[in-house]
């Protein structure tokens, strides 16, 4: 059965849903999104999300296509025609549908789709296998902190990973410091034993996995600071990892072909993925 996408008041068939070539989202990369997990069925840190798409909209000032609460109930509604249990629903917001011009137009009514994408269920044993990063320069926007559909220099990150065979790209800033990975934050654990993540700042996306992760390091009394970290101090780090609501927590075992530690998944990013694994547990019970 092929899925069924939201495409502004409608549910169709994906295949058949499509958008207008005026489209702001479309011309201009004019727009924002979210990707939230579903596991059994339901939504993983709804909220968090929408805190962070209401921040995105308001940087913007782009208005909301449907009110806060019935795109809740939209949400639910596509993971329910989909009979989705484990995967995630990527949602996008644009300016909407205006003659080619860069100034806001005066009156366009936001565009909103939905769709859903199936995964493997969490499977912490396939996750700690680890994956191997390479580290490229930031060459981003300075508004990283937005989560907006102009997404150029990950997407040319990214595109350098997988030719490197690499699953991420770690980007680093003018210092030498990593700022996030092209669709994920990054994390290492020092040579001292000290749980890193860079600070939030308009250099890097506020995750909702990194936020809760750091939540379950508060609760679990793991010791973290946010701070930058070069890449001399991941490649001599303990431990390294990376977040992001479809990687979850995954171990980063190689950077720039050199292995971490000995190249195996470490203890503290091990715990960690057990502990977000029961958190979605819980999560869904509690919907
Ligand atoms: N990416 N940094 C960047 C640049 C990202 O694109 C993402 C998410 C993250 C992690 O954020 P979160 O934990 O909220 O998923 C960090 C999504 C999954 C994507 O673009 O597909």
């Amino acid at each position: 059965m092929g899925h069924i996408a939201y495409i502004n008041g409608r549910y169709v068939p994906q295949s058949k849903a499509t958008v207008h070539i005026e489209d702001r989202g479309y011309n201009f990369a004019d727009g924002v999104y979210e990707v939230i997990a579903i596991h059994k069925g339901q939504l993983v840190d709804e909220e968090p999300h929408l805190v962070r798409l209401r921040r995105s909209l308001d940087e913007l000032k782009i208005g909301w296509p449907v009110t806060e609460n019935a795109l809740k109930v939209l949400m639910r509604e596509i993971i329910r025609r989909n009979h989705l249990k484990e995967g995630m629903i990527y949602l996008q917001i644009t300016r909407g549908v205006a003659p080619r011009d860069h100034v806001f137009p005066e009156y366009s009514k936001s565009s909103l789709m939905m769709l859903t994408r199936r995964f493997r269920p969490f499977d912490p044993e396939v996750i700690a296998k680890g994956v191997a990063v390479i580290t490229i320069p930031d060459i981003r926007w300075k508004r990283n902190d937005i989560k907006s559909i102009s997404l150029l220099g990950n997407v040319l990150g990214k595109q350098q990973a997988r030719e490197a065979g690499a699953y991420e790209a770690w980007m680093f800033d003018e210092n030498g410091d990593v700022t996030e990975g092209t669709s994920s934050n990054a994390w290492i654990v020092s040579k001292e034993g000290e749980l890193i993540t860079r600070h939030l700042s308009n250099e890097i996306l506020g995750g909702i996995t990194r936020q809760t992760v750091l939540k379950i390091a508060r609760e679990k009394k793991i010791k973290f600071v946010e701070r930058a970290f070069s890449i001399e101090e991941a490649q001599g780090a303990q431990e390294a990892f990376l977040t992001s609501t479809t990687s979850f927590v995954k171990p980063v075992v190689k950077i720039d072909g050199e292995k971490v530690a000995d190249g195996k998944a470490g203890p503290l990013c091990r715990a960690l993925l057990e502990h977000y694994g029961t958190y979605m547990d819980e999560n869904a019970s509690n919907p």
